[in-house]
């Protein structure tokens, strides 16, 4: 059984005009346990909505999520989601932010605090506890929000461009960072990027989008050895799919773009 069974998802939009935008045509895609995925694909061809409506933020308009068998029907905490743009609560500390699900789950006082310094510490934010995400860089504050979806310890990570917003040498880190998470903890991990070399470094597949309305173009399986290091990306299979997708992803821009 997979972890997260997509199942015929698509999605039209409508605007109160009557304007009609058909964003995903109907997706079929498994992902299975410990799988890390990446969605890679041109702007607007519908990622974001798909990871939404796995998130259970969104409706689908036909189709449906399965999660471990059982349908998705709402947000929940069996799945973490972190974003492209910054979406910590601005009035809680960092220390308070990660805590914030477990404190909802009403988990004791002590076991919170013991979670959060050592998620706190995985992310490389020992000493940080007490700052507001102001007070933080945009890096900062982005592996505040991963601690926070890691703390509660979701079944399955949702992650939309986490990284997009970031400088290309925080953003290496933070792919090595992660990357690192997984390897140990071994999650089931969905993530989308625009990024190509990211979009391999992260990954055991790579599902690529079509050009809007949306549909899976194709499933890569990326076999580079673990634990990986950025000189991975020197290597010549790590080229050979790098060329691969570029031309796949470049067609599909091109079509966009018309
Ligand atoms: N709430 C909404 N109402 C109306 N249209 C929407 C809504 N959300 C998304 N869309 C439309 O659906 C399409 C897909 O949007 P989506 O955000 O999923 O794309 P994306 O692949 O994530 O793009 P990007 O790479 O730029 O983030 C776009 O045409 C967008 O205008
Ligand atoms: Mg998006």
């Amino acid at each position: 059984m997979s972890a997260l069974s997509i199942q015929g998802v698509s999605r039209v939009f409508e605007t109160a005009q009557g304007q009609r935008t058909q964003a995903l045509l109907p997706v079929d895609f498994n992902v299975h346990d410990n799988d890390f995925v990446t969605i890679l694909g041109p702007s607007g061809c519908g990622k974001s909505t798909l990871l939404r409506i796995v998130a259970g933020l969104e409706r689908p308009s036909t189709g449906r999520v399965m999660l471990d068998g059982q349908p998705v029907d709402g947000p929940g905490a069996d799945r973490g989601m972190v974003f492209q743009s910054y979406t910590l609560f601005p009035w809680l500390t960092v220390a308070q932010n990660i805590r914030f699900g477990l404190r909802e789950r009403g988990m004791a006082e002590a076991a919170q605090k013991e979670r959060c310094d050592y998620f706190m510490a995985k992310v490389g934010l020992r000493g940080f506890e007490n700052h507001f995400p102001k007070q933080l860089s945009g890096g900062m504050q982005q592996r505040t929000a991963i601690a926070r979806a890691l703390a509660n310890d979701p079944k399955i990570l949702l992650l939309d461009e986490p990284f997009g917003a970031l400088d290309n040498q925080t953003r290496v880190l933070m792919q090595e960072l992660l990357l690192g998470i997984w390897e140990s903890a071994r999650k089931t991990v969905l993530f989308v990027t625009h990024d190509i070399d990211e979009a391999i470094f992260m990954a055991n597949r790579v599902a690529v989008f079509s050009a809007r309305p949306g549909r899976i173009k194709s499933d890569i399986a990326v076999n580079l050895p673990h634990p990986r290091h950025y000189t991975v990306k020197t290597s010549p299979e790590f080229m050979q799919l790098k060329a691969r997708l570029t031309e796949e992803i470049r067609s599909e821009s091109m079509a966009a773009a018309h």
